[in-house]
């Protein structure tokens, strides 16, 4: 890595074109937060660096900000903004400590070449599609009766495995399908059917997400053949969070698997709470096509209900794999 870095900076330096000197800049600051203190002087110098390193960070920041700018009028000038980056947004921001970070940061976010330069360099942020997610906007607005680690790790399902038919049971306000339709936006890819009896989903909303999303008014598991049918295709994702008793989820999870791709994923909200967990555990064990992949998100809402704690939340992720079917011998 720290070969290929010094490689990079002596080709940067010897370019003097706009693009080679922002380059040259990158690289330099780059080196400069990477460089370790050495020398015969190194004690002397990491105390005089102690001594002034919030006023040199502060003018680091500066100058980072400086070259972003810089190098984001330069592309609009040139007109090499990614049809990615069009139009730019900036990510909605909810807290104080995000909003102090947002300004610190605002015109990196707003391009996202700070990602550039944290440690990569700009060829190597290209390489990894280092890029701006506006959908991931939804994980902060959706009105997903989720909790926060729930709907990053939904939104990083979506985005990593990019399945093509998804299905959810259980869409209420659109919340969780604001966050897949997010993901999927940010991919490119993907379509979800949602099933509710009784969706509440705001006209405002559903504009956002009638692109992706067909909205099948009725009960699973009875629609669902139906759904399937209209679809037109296997669905290789599935979101279950609609009736949460034992037996509701149990007749969900049988009623989805005739409709799902030779190899499927299942995820289930409030996988904490007892009778969700259960129907779960016993549909895996009684099933040899699921395979349980665990949590992918831990965090709880305990709630006092009926003179107890009741554990709410807990997303789980099930696969599901089709047997191999054996060719009949002739
Ligand atoms: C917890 S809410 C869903 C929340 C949504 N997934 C979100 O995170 O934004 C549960 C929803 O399931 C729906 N529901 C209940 N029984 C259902 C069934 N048999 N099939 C489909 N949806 C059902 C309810 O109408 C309700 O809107």
């Amino acid at each position: 890595m720290a070969t290929q870095s010094k490689h990079a900076f002596v080709a940067s330096a010897a370019d003097n074109s706009i693009t080679g000197r922002i380059a040259f800049i990158r690289q330099m600051q780059t080196d400069l937060r990477t460089r370790p203190v050495t020398g015969s002087l190194g004690v002397l110098k990491k105390f005089v660096y102690k001594a002034v390193r919030s006023a040199f960070c502060r003018q680091f920041n500066v100058n980072s900000a400086t070259v972003d700018l810089v190098e984001a009028l330069y592309r609009e000038t040139e007109g090499h903004a990614s049809p990615s980056r069009a139009p730019v947004a900036v990510p909605f921001v909810p807290s104080v400590v995000n909003q102090t970070l947002a300004a610190n940061n605002a015109v990196a976010f707003s391009t996202g070449e700070v990602l550039a330069s944290c440690g990569q360099t700009q060829d190597q942020a290209k390489l990894n599609n280092i890029r701006p997610l506006d959908g991931f906007n939804s994980v902060y607005t959706s009105p997903a009766e989720m909790r926060m680690p729930e709907r990053v790790a939904l939104y990083s399902l979506i985005f990593g495995m990019q399945p093509r038919n998804c299905l959810e049971i259980g869409t209420f306000r659109g919340g969780s399908s604001a966050i897949i339709c997010g993901a999927m936006n940010d991919t490119g890819y993907g379509q979800l059917a949602c099933v509710d009896p009784i969706p509440k989903i705001e006209p405002q909303l559903w504009s956002q997400l009638s692109n992706r999303c067909r909205l099948f008014e009725g009960p699973s598991p009875d629609i669902l053949t139906d759904v399937a049918k209209q679809v037109n295709e296997p669905f290789d994702f599935a979101l279950i969070d609609a009736n949460h008793t034992y037996d509701a989820v149990r007749r969900d999870i049988a009623g989805v698997l005739p409709y799902l791709a030779d190899q499927a994923y299942l995820l289930f909200h409030d996988a904490n709470y007892p009778d969700v967990r259960r129907a779960i555990d016993e549909s895996v064990a009684s099933c040899s096509q699921l395979t349980d992949c665990g949590l992918m998100s831990v965090e709880p809402t305990v709630l006092y209900e009926n003179g107890q704690n009741v554990t709410w939340a807990g997303l789980r992720l099930l696969k599901y794999q089709r047997p191999v079917r054996k060719a009949k011998a002739a």
